[in-house]
């Protein structure tokens, strides 16, 4: 299949050429992330794209990935701190709403949802987001890579800067993990022709029959 052939491209760009992801590609990608599966289907985190220079150069601070600033767009992932009642509540009057269902027909659902969540710590909920929110990055890089834009995923940056200047505390989110995107620049980035480097299948992968 072709997405074998765009995942060979793909790889982790350190350094970009100064030109710019169209807006129509920015958004096939956040289309694709929305289409990511989350688990019990609540969309526990939220992505927001920068592209603001000034913002970008202060979220680069202290971090060793300079692709943070010197790419096209920034998305970062930001999970939520908590799961809320009132959250589910609305998120599942929602799921009434697109699938024609009468108003209550999910009640047990999200009477089941909100005892599970609300019995869990605050903490416990912001990791369950987290790893719901890593399931859009790999969503991000596959259709990245399948309209042919480069990027790379990150974990080397500060979360308490990019909640702060992101302001994300106030608005129960955090920042998980953040991918640049843009286009390499081969010339001067020294990961461009190397081989990827991946284990034999038959070692990655047991089948038991
Ligand atoms: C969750 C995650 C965090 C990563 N963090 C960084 C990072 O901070 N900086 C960086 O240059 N690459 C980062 N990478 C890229 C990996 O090093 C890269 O994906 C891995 O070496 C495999 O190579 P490939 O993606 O080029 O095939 C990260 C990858 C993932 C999935």
């Amino acid at each position: 299949m072709e997405l074998i052939k765009n995942l060979q491209w793909r790889y982790a760009v350190k350094k970009y050429k100064d030109e710019l992801v169209s807006e129509d590609k920015i958004d096939q990608i956040i289309e694709a992330v929305n289409l990511s599966a989350s688990s019990c289907g609540i969309q526990p985190y939220r992505l927001i794209v920068v592209t603001n220079p000034e913002i970008r150069q202060k979220l680069a601070e202290g971090s060793f990935n300079s692709q943070i600033q010197a790419s096209s767009h920034l998305l970062v992932f930001a999970a939520f701190n908590n799961i809320t009642s009132e959250y589910i509540a609305d998120y599942v009057a929602m799921m009434e709403k697109q699938r024609n269902l009468e108003i209550g027909m999910l009640n047990d659902y999200r009477d089941t949802l909100i005892s599970h969540f609300s019995a869990q710590t605050p903490e416990q909920n912001a990791i369950w987001s987290s790893k719901q929110a890593y399931i859009g990055l790999g969503t991000a890089l596959i259709a990245a890579a399948e309209l042919q834009v480069d990027a790379t995923p990150m974990e080397g940056f500060d979360p308490q800067l990019f909640n702060d200047i992101l302001g994300l505390t106030g608005k129960n989110l955090h920042a998980s993990v953040i991918i640049s995107l843009g286009y390499r620049d081969t010339a001067n980035d020294y990961l461009a022709s190397m081989p990827k480097v991946r284990l034999p299948i038959d070692q990655f992968s047991t089948m038991l029959k």
